[in-house]
């Protein structure tokens, strides 16, 4: 099993969730982060971490979101790995729960 980030984290990318994970398994796109899903050992830590609450195990991702699962498995083969967080995107906070995110995903 793997967790996965949802579209909440597009143009938010708090970061909190790298910080915590003992395996390094999110990746950094320009407005998104990702979780490799081989690399991810389910322990749960990032879950709680994430204000913009995106981060969810993959039988909890809500209907409608399933196509996150393979966008992780995707970007995660193609981005770099991320370790330390950083300041969130600027307007973090104006976008957090905002809907329908995937049409402003950067890749
Ligand atoms: Fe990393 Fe654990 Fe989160 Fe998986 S569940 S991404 S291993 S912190
Ligand atoms: Fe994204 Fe949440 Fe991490 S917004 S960068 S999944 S802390």
């Amino acid at each position: 099993m793997t967790f996965v980030v949802l579209e909440n984290c597009i143009r938010c990318k708090f970061t909190d969730c790298v910080e915590v994970c003992p395996v390094d398994c999110f990746h950094e796109g320009p407005n998104f982060l990702v979780i490799d899903p081989d690399e991810c050992i389910d322990c749960s830590l990032c879950e709680p971490e994430c204000p913009a609450e995106a981060i969810v195990p993959e039988d909890e991702v809500p209907e409608g979101q399933e196509h996150m699962l393979e966008l992780n498995a995707e970007l995660s083969q193609q981005w770099p790995v991320i370790t330390r967080r950083k300041d969130p995107l600027p307007d973090a906070e104006e976008w957090n729960g905002k809907p329908d995110k995937l049409k402003h995903l950067e890749r």
